[in-house]
């Protein structure tokens, strides 16, 4: 029998248990996770709680952010799992290599590219595998479109407009905890974006070439509140007499995930997760519009907004034979209540397809259970399981994790300077 993979995981926070429990419930035949590490104790023991009773996994060894290379000394893992904030990704990612093991890391890879560099030059020097788990490429409508793409139904792309809006649950979460220093998530841009930015690599079989950006706080901070004549302000919610009745307030009482998480966890760390999203210090944009050049000759127009009504995305391409118009309306969850296989559940979906002088016509999109449009669990597989050959070719490398985050680092640096920014400057392969 086949000797079990061994893995470990850092940042045990909301998103995390996405990987432990499917390696405890789906894949201990295959798999096993050896120990957490976290800068937060209370998180860990929480999560370890979780595992035992919850998942009926054994328990496993916990070390603080600081016992990072101590716990891969004496775990020898062959992977180690990245689920800790945006901007320590790096840092996790290139220890563990350069200690011997592969790495499945979280989107994004990072926030920056110097960040970004310092990463491909590790995979380069160490020889390492890393992976980024994008689970949109595999939501049964997102894969419709790159078969249908590659299929050629519409010839070649040469226009892509593509519209994404987050609601104002989904969308304000990214404002009250640590997404809204931009230093931690590299903004929307590069944070959210990154899934967005990569189903297009994806879709299209290409690579960004060239990017102009607009970005803005229009919603979202105090001063926008104030000029839309808010007069009642608070810095948090727990506590406070003023979120009473605010329908962005975020309650963390009485949801056992969120108060073992985070409410119970503050303590540990000061990590607060439930700040007014009309506070000072938000240091990210709300309202994004992105231009982007192709190494293909396509050209893309994206806009991210994230204070919308209605919560999804409309993606056109228009081709050499004919038009493709995808739309999906999402469920949203508040991340770490729990709610997990509400995550990026679809509502409603369509694809539609215009051949250039013909009928118009519905493309039937396979129906699936799981997160993410019941992409998850096919992610899962090709993770922890036995995949299948897969001609769509779904598993992202670091060349993908790294193409995804250029699009929005090089929007992010357009929008500081007025002036397009060519990738081919912000990294070397
Ligand atoms: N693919 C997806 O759909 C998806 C969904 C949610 C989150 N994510 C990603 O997962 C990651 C975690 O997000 P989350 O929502 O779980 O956030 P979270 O705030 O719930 O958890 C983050 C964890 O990282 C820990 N941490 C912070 N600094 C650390 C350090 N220096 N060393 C070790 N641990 C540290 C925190 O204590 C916390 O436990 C992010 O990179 C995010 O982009 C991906």
């Amino acid at each position: 029998m086949n000797r079990k993979k061994r893995y470990v995981q850092v940042g045990i926070g909301g998103r995390a248990r996405f990987f432990y429990q499917a390696v405890a419930e789906r894949f201990s035949d295959t798999s096993e996770i050896t120990a957490f590490c976290d800068l937060n104790r209370t998180r860990l023991e929480y999560a370890q709680k979780t595992l035992v009773e919850d998942f009926g996994y054994h328990e496993v060894a916990l070390y603080s952010a600081n016992e990072f290379e101590k716990m891969i000394e004496e775990q020898k893992p062959d992977c180690v799992i990245v689920t800790s904030i945006d901007r320590t990704h790096h840092k996790y990612i290139i220890k563990a290599m350069e200690m011997g093991c592969d790495v499945i890391t979280e989107k994004p890879m990072t926030t920056d590219n110097e960040k970004c560099q310092q990463i491909l030059d590790a995979v380069k020097r160490t020889g390492k595998n890393l992976r980024v788990s994008f689970n949109y490429r595999y939501a049964p409508q997102h894969s419709k479109v790159r078969e249908l793409i590659m299929s050629g139904v519409i010839g070649e792309v040469k226009s892509v407009h593509f519209e994404w809006m987050l609601n104002t649950s989904h969308g304000a979460d990214y404002f009250r905890r640590w997404h809204r220093d931009k230093r931690n998530s590299g903004g929307l841009l590069v944070h959210k974006s990154t899934h967005h930015f990569d189903l297009v690599n994806f879709w299209l079989g290409t690579q960004p070439k060239q990017v102009f950006a607009y970005g803005d706080l229009l919603f979202y901070g105090r001063e926008n509140a104030e000029n839309r004549g808010v007069d009642k302000f608070y810095s948090r919610v727990h506590g406070s007499e003023n979120a009473k009745g605010d329908p962005f307030a975020l309650v963390m009482e009485g949801v056992p995930n969120l108060e073992g998480l985070y409410l119970n966890a503050e303590k540990d760390d000061g990590y607060i997760r439930d700040q007014s999203v009309f506070g000072d210090g938000i240091s990210i944009e709300d309202t994004m519009n992105v231009l982007v050049r192709y190494e293909n000759g396509a050209i893309m127009s994206y806009s991210l907004t994230a204070y919308s009504p209605k919560e999804g995305y409309r993606v056109v391409f228009t081709g050499t034979k004919g038009r493709l118009e995808a739309e999906a309306s999402e469920v949203t969850y508040v991340n770490g209540s729990g709610d997990k296989d509400l995550e990026g559940a679809t509502k409603e979906k369509s694809i539609k397809v215009y051949p250039m002088f013909g009928i118009p016509y519905d493309v039937e999109i396979p129906t699936a259970k799981g997160g993410h449009g019941g992409g998850d669990p096919v992610l899962l597989n090709d993770i922890f399981g036995t995949p299948e050959p897969d001609p769509l070719e779904r598993a992202a490398s670091h060349v993908a994790g790294a193409m995804s985050i250029l699009t929005g680092i090089a929007a992010n640096k357009s929008i500081a300077t007025g002036r397009p920014v060519d990738i081919k400057d912000l990294v070397t392969f």
